[in-house]
């Protein structure tokens, strides 16, 4: 007896150990990631150099999106233009500052005079995940950064000046000018950035997302730079060191040409989602389908099994 009571002891006291282990464990594990992360969400150095304004081209973004999950689906603006990923403050050498103010959340109402507009310029491309919850994570992460210009000082003239810079430096306009369409054909980087260079004046940075099987290299972001004015400037290589650099290729025939997209492959630039795609994700949802039926078809199976023995 009492040597049965001893066991049990011990193994309670095992197990007592080892819950009260992994409880140690997960606070080790978990509140170390907690008090790390509340030192890197909200920075405390807020100061900033320029701007980098980001547009992205809803097709790249849409195809991307749609590759990571058959429930994805995408809003692609009416007149299939090049929208704003976000209007970022950066610092020299960082890419901070990031998460300036806890407390400023973000306000719909703010916004509502430029909402339509916002759905044109600013597009969350991401369709099933709520129409503002793009801006309202912008603004969190960058737009509380813009304060400390008086021009940007408020949410609403933060979204709005970067609505303005979208219609008057439209990307699709610009490159359409030089005949880079979005056709589906392949286009070299030097012809990109001498299309925004030579339009504009300024370096832009490029950047491609690789995607796909074979893989592909597509064109996804034009950055542009402005200063404290709000004027366009260049974007350099010096301002920009912190974006992994052995990625960033320059001195191409005239100089730098910012960009991550690989010199190996031609830079697509789509239209539509392409046919392969569409039929990839359309057998992937059809797997499902049956999937869900046979597992419904087992539910059924085992329901009549519990009735046959009951
Ligand atoms: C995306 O999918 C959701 C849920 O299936 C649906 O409600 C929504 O209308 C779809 N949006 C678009 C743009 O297709
Ligand atoms: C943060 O936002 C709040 C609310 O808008 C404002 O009162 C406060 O001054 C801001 N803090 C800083 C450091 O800008
Ligand atoms: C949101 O903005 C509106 C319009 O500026 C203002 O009236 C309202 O008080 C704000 N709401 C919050 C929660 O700050
Ligand atoms: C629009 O772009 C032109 C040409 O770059 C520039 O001179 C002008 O200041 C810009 N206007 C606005 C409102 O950004
Ligand atoms: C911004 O750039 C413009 C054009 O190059 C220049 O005239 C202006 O002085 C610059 N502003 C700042 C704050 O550097």
């Amino acid at each position: 007896m009492s040597y049965r009571t001893d066991l049990s002891l011990i193994a309670i006291e095992g197990i007592v150990f080892i819950v009260g282990d992994l409880i140690l464990i997960f606070f080790l594990i978990g509140g170390g990631r907690e008090t790390k992360c509340a030192i890197a969400a909200f920075d405390q150095d807020t100061s900033w150099d320029y701007i980098l304004y980001v547009q992205h081209w809803p097709i790249t973004v849409c195809m991307q999106w749609m590759a990571k999950s058959p429930d994805n689906n995408c809003t692609i603006p009416l007149n299939y233009q090049w929208t704003v990923h976000g209007s970022w403050p950066t610092k020299i050498g960082t890419d901070g500052p990031q998460y300036c103010n806890s407390t400023w959340h973000f306000n719909k109402t703010e916004i509502e005079p430029i909402e339509s507009e916002l759905e044109q310029y600013w597009t969350n491309i991401q369709a099933n995940t709520g129409l503002e919850s793009f801006w309202e994570y912008e603004w969190k992460k960058h737009g509380t950064c813009a304060l400390n210009l008086k021009t940007l000082d408020t949410e609403f003239n933060y979204f709005n000046e970067a609505v303005t810079w979208a219609k008057n430096y439209s990307i699709g306009d610009i490159l359409g000018l030089h005949g880079i369409h979005p056709d589906g054909s392949a286009y070299s980087i030097q012809q990109i950035h001498d299309a925004i260079k030579s339009t504009l004046g300024v370096n832009p940075v490029i950047e491609c997302v690789v995607h796909g099987k074979p893989k592909m290299s597509l064109l996804s972001e034009i950055r542009l730079c402005f200063n404290k004015t709000l004027n366009l400037i260049d974007c350099d290589i010096d301002k920009m060191h912190y974006l992994f650099l052995d990625e960033y290729l320059y001195d191409l025939e005239d100089g730098q040409i910012l960009t991550d997209c690989s010199l190996k492959r031609p830079i697509m630039y789509f239209g539509e989602i392409p046919h392969f795609e569409r039929s990839i994700r359309d057998e992937e949802l059809e797997e499902r389908q049956k999937y869900l039926t046979q597992m419904g078809q087992l539910y059924q199976f085992l329901q009549f099994l519990i009735w046959l023995t009951l």
